[in-house]
């Protein structure tokens, strides 16, 4: 008869990990370990907030919730605030920046300060909520460079290399936090019943060529002519690659997640329309790009490295080719500005 073991081999939660990844660093204060955790926990909040989405409605006609108000707003307001709630007292910030804020975020006199830097996206693919598909979250952490006790715009304006930590949350079937403190990528999943992030990805690699592409190509008649022959590359219509399959959820924490995983890459690129793209570099960009490397693939606005763009405003926006090295280099050759001979 076989006997099933349920047992498991070793169940680690992420700040048991946390504490073991810091003990690596005899020098560590523990404070970026401290945001790692407080991260943790507004996942975990705003993850509950996510489950809820389509009951709004229904529990919002209940006297209790009508009083709250809370259930009313938007959930990427709720997402923000939740983050901003979890993150403003820990003594380990100097100032935070979000998506949905239009300047930086100031930590409030009452508490004390510290020298990291905080920034995020708190719901990313918000758009996505009304239809049930997967969203997120995502963060980056650099150290403060200026000297005065609070943050300043310049904390925030430095290249993606200088990231200690970064890394996402997605809201899918579900809740994964995945993130990199510059010690490869590790991914850990929420169990509900115990309410614990729980390691269950631990190392991860990208392949270096993917399957899959996620791009929109409804902007196909917006793109220059080296995007085009870009995107027939990828689709294998040149004869040069194989085909690759087009995945495109519209949410970027999902599609990164999937191609992260899987292998493949993710495009937005500038169009006519939006010249500079859409995706955010501080927010976006950067954080996913530091994991992706992390992870041994590559990400590249079509000219640079991600990770080497000069931020010159908190929510500039860049094109982005991410994911699989070897597609990400796809790019990268075939973008490469064409000599003009005199
Ligand atoms: P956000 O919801 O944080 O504003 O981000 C939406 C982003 C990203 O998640 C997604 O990849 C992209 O917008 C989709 O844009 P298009 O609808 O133009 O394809
Ligand atoms: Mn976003
Ligand atoms: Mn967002």
């Amino acid at each position: 008869m076989n006997v099933v073991n349920h047992t498991p081999v070793s169940v680690v939660t992420i700040e048991r990990f946390i504490i073991e990844q810091e003990r690596l660093y005899p020098e560590a204060s523990g404070e970026l370990s401290g945001i790692l955790y407080d991260i943790a926990l507004a996942a975990k909040m705003i993850s509950n907030k996510v489950r809820m989405a389509g009951l709004v409605d229904i529990i919002g006609a209940t006297e209790n919730e009508n009083v709250q108000g809370e259930t009313q707003q938007k959930l990427d307001v709720l997402s923000n605030d939740i983050m901003i709630k979890a993150m403003d007292h820990g003594g380990r910030l100097c100032a935070m920046a979000s998506e949905e804020e239009p300047d930086i975020i100031p930590i409030p006199d009452r508490f004390r300060t510290g020298k990291y830097c905080l920034m995020f996206d708190p719901l990313d693919g918000s758009s996505n909520i009304d239809v049930n598909v997967p969203v997120g979250t995502i963060f980056s952490v650099v150290r403060k460079i200026t000297n005065g006790r609070a943050g300043e715009l310049e904390d925030f304006l430095q290249p993606g290399r200088r990231q200690v930590a970064a890394g996402y949350i997605i809201y899918g079937s579900s809740t994964m936090m995945v993130y990199s403190t510059g010690q490869g990528v590790h991914g850990f999943t929420l169990d509900p019943s115990i309410g614990e992030f729980l390691l269950s990805h631990p190392n991860i690699r990208t392949p270096h060529k993917g399957k899959f592409l996620s791009v929109n190509d409804s902007y196909e008649q917006y793109w220059d002519e080296q995007v085009k022959a870009l995107m027939r590359r990828y689709r294998g219509l040149d004869g040069v690659q194989q085909a690759h399959n087009v995945r495109y959820v519209g949410s970027l924490v999902a599609d990164f997640h999937r191609n992260l995983l899987a292998g493949g890459v993710f495009v937005y690129p500038a169009n006519s329309m939006s010249p500079r793209g859409k995706l955010r570099l501080l927010y976006e960009a950067n954080p996913l790009a530091f994991i992706c490397e992390q992870a041994g693939g590559a990400g590249s606005d079509g000219r640079i490295r991600i990770l080497d763009v000069q931020p010159t405003e908190l929510h500039q926006r860049t094109p982005l080719y991410l994911g699989s090295k070897g597609d990400v280099m796809t790019a990268i050759e075939m973008l490469m500005p064409v000599e003009v001979t005199a």
